[in-house]
C-alpha cells in the first residue's frame, strides 16, 4: 500500500572538483563530503557507480579567480578535467555540470558586476561560454544555477550553434535566496564578498513567482526544471510538478544535509531514518530526481 518509493535511479550525487593531484579534503561543515582532485573524483564515481548511483553533479573550485570568472571556461579547469576523466573511466555515468560564475569570480557573485550590482545581460555570454566548454569536455547535461534572466536561451543558442543540439539543459528555475546554502559556500569558497544574492535569487515567501520563473525557463528551452532548496519548499515542488510535464528536479541542499549530520553526531537524530524520511517527502511532493549529498549513504542502504 506504500504510495511513494525512492529508487537509486532518482538520485544525483554532487562532487567538488579542485586542481592538483592527491587532494581529498573533507569539508568541515559537510562531514563525509570532500573537495577532490581528478583521480579521487574518478574513484568516488566508481564507488557511486558500484552502488547504483549513475549520475553526478560537478562543481569546480578553480586555481585562480577574477572579476569575470574566466576560469569557468578554461579547458584545463577542474570541471572540464574531471568530466574528461569520468567519461573515460565510466562512459555511461551521466555527468551534469553546474553552470555559474560564483565559484570563479573574485567577488563571489553569480555574474559580472556593474558597480555594486550584477549585470544580467553582460553575464549571459559568459555563462554560455562556460556551458559550451563543459559540453566540449564531455559533460552530458548542463545545469545553470546563476538565476540570470534569459540564460537558458543564451546557453541553448550557444550549444546549438556548436552542434550540441542534443545536450539537455537542467535549469535551476525556482532557486531561492536561502540560508541553507551556507555550508556549500564554505565548500565552494563562493560566499559573496559584499551584499547578498537577493537581487537574482527568489524570495522564500513567493510561490507564484516560482511558477513564472519555471515557465520562463521552459519557454527558453529548458529540458528539466529544478526547485531549490527542497525541504522548506515542498509546496513549490508540488506546484511545479502540477504545472509542467517536464521532469522536476529537487536539490536537497548543503544546509539540509549538514543539519542531519550534526544532529546525528550529537546523538539527537537517527541519521539514516531521517535522511530516508526527507528523501521520501521530496519524492512524494513531486520530484522525479533528487540531488543529494546523502546519495551514497542512501544507495548503500537500498542495495
Ligand atoms: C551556485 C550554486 C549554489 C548552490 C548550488 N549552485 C550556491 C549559491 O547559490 O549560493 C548551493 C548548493 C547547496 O547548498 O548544496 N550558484
Amino acid at each position: 500500500m506504500r504510495e511513494t518509493s525512492v529508487s537509486v535511479d532518482d538520485l544525483i550525487y554532487p562532487l567538488f572538483a579542485v586542481p592538483g593531484s592527491g587532494v581529498r579534503d573533507e569539508i568541515s561543515s559537510m562531514p563525509g563530503i570532500h573537495r577532490q582532485s581528478v583521480e579521487n573524483i574518478v574513484k568516488e564515481c566508481e564507488l557511486a557507480w558500484s552502488l547504483g548511483v549513475k549520475s553526478v553533479l560537478l562543481f569546480g573550485i578553480p586555481e585562480t579567480k577574477d572579476e569575470i570568472g574566466s576560469s569557468a571556461w578554461d579547458p584545463k579547469g577542474p570541471v572540464q578535467q574531471a568530466a574528461i576523466a569520468i567519461k573515460k573511466a565510466l562512459p555511461d555515468m551521466v555527468v551534469v555540470a553546474d553552470v555559474c560564475l560564483c565559484e570563479y569570480t573574485s567577488h563571489g557573485h553569480c555574474g559580472v558586476l556593474d558597480g555594486d550590482t550584477v549585470h544580467n545581460d553582460k553575464t549571459l555570454p559568459l555563462l554560455a561560454k562556460a556551458a559550451l566548454s563543459y559540453v566540449e569536455a564531455g559533460v552530458d547535461i548542463v545545469a545553470p544555477s546563476d538565476m540570470m534572466d534569459f540564460r537558458v536561451k543564451a546557453i541553448r543558442e550557444s550549444l546549438d550553434s556548436a552542434g550540441h543540439t542534443n545536450t539537455p539543459i537542467m535549469a535551476y528555475s525556482a532557486k531561492y535566496a536561502s540560508a541553507f546554502y551556507g555550508p556549500f559556500r564554505d565548500a565552494a569558497d563562493s560566499a559573496p564578498s559584499f551584499g547578498d544574492r537577493k537581487s537574482y535569487q527568489m524570495d522564500s515567501a513567493n510561490i507564484l513567482e516560482a511558477i513564472r520563473e519555471v515557465q520562463q525557463d521552459i519557454d527558453e528551452g529548458a529540458d528539466l526544471v529544478m526547485v531549490k532548496p527542497a525541504l522548506s519548499y515542498l509546496d513549490v515542488i508540488r506546484a511545479v510538478k502540477d504545472m509542467t510535464n517536464l521532469p522536476v528536479v529537487a536539490y536537497n541542499v548543503s544546509g539540509e544535509y549538514s543539519m542531519v549530520k550534526a544532529a546525528a553526531k550529537a546523538g539527537w537524530l537517527d541519521e539514516m531514518a531521517t535522511a530516508n524520511e526527507i528523501i521520501t517527502s521530496i519524492k512524494r511532493a513531486g520530484a522525479d530526481l533528487i540531488i543529494t549529498y546523502h546519495a551514497l549513504d542512501l544507495a548503500r542502504q537500498m542495495g
